[in-house]
């Protein structure tokens, strides 16, 4: 059902946690793969993993906190792009503190890149998207926007704007059939989420439809999936993708 081959996918935040999982994923379904962080060697690191696959890789360092280094990375990406799956954002460290007690200048690093920074990814790549006849654009959000998780003010903000930017953008683009959705796990296995206390662990745990822990397969097959062609279907869509904590 998903089939990549001959298709170009930029992944962001792909050096670890769900981007790299996702980055296997397309990769086995026949992606070739620019893959970037903020860390040259960590890339490298799953560029040499992927390789050993037979997977094409190229990595490429981007700060999404820095509008000239999206720029510099949009023009050295080239075209065109197949698929854009805006995953890096700053994701851990920041929840587990009420809306009084939130530093300004941790707000204003979440949202300027979480948000602003998917913003102008999509901006520094929209050419190439458009140029490859069938792009996707597929946004990280997060189930905790729509339940209105507590604590996590910050980022349920941010993912929140990921939302409607997704919609806003799903119209834009459209007409160049460039399609737009985003994903909004719940929370899920990775490293990223050790810090968060046992009780949100639990919560999701027990109120999930489809009780237990839920790791990073799913998510990734559901980004694969909407980077194919026929996922034109779904643009502006929102998807929870969490084993049914939250009904959208
Ligand atoms: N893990 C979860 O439970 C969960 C749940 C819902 C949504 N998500 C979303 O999935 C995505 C990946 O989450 P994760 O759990 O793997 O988190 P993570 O912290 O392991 O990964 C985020 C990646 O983004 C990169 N990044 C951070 N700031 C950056 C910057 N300024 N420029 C470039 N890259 C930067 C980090 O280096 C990291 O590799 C995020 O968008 C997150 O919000 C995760």
């Amino acid at each position: 059902m998903t089939d990549l081959t001959e298709r170009r996918i930029v992944i962001t935040g792909a050096a670890g946690g769900l981007g790299r999982d996702i980055a296997r994923t397309c990769a086995a379904k026949g992606a070739s793969l620019v893959l970037s962080d903020l860390d040259q060697d960590a890339l490298n690191a799953v560029q040499a993993e992927l390789a050993e696959t037979g997977a094409t890789v190229e990595t490429l360092t981007a700060d999404l906190g820095d509008p000239e280094s999206i720029v510099a990375f949009g023009k050295a990406v080239g075209g065109p792009v197949h698929g854009l799956i805006n995953n890096g954002a700053i994701a851990t460290g920041i929840g587990g503190i009420g809306f009084e007690e939130i530093p300004i200048d941790s707000w204003d690093k979440v949202m300027t890149v979480n948000v602003r920074g998917t913003w102008l990814m999509i901006r520094a790549l929209a050419p190439a998207l458009r140029a490859s006849g069938s792009g996707r654009i597929v946004n990280l959000a997060s189930d905790t926007a729509l339940w209105g998780a507590p604590n996590l003010m910050s980022y349920i903000s941010s993912k929140g704007a990921i939302i409607a930017m997704t919609r806003g953008l799903a119209r834009e683009l459209g007409p160049d059939k460039v399609g737009v959705t985003a994903i909004a796990p719940g929370i899920l296995t990775t490293p990223s989420t050790e810090y968060v206390p046992e009780a949100r662990h639990t919560l999701y745990e027990t109120g999930r439809a489809v009780p237990g822990p839920q790791g990073t397969g799913e998510v990734a097959d559901v980004a694969a999936y909407l980077c194919t062609v026929p996922a034109i279907t779904l643009t502006g869509q929102v998807m929870p993708v969490d084993h049914g904590f939250v009904f959208n």
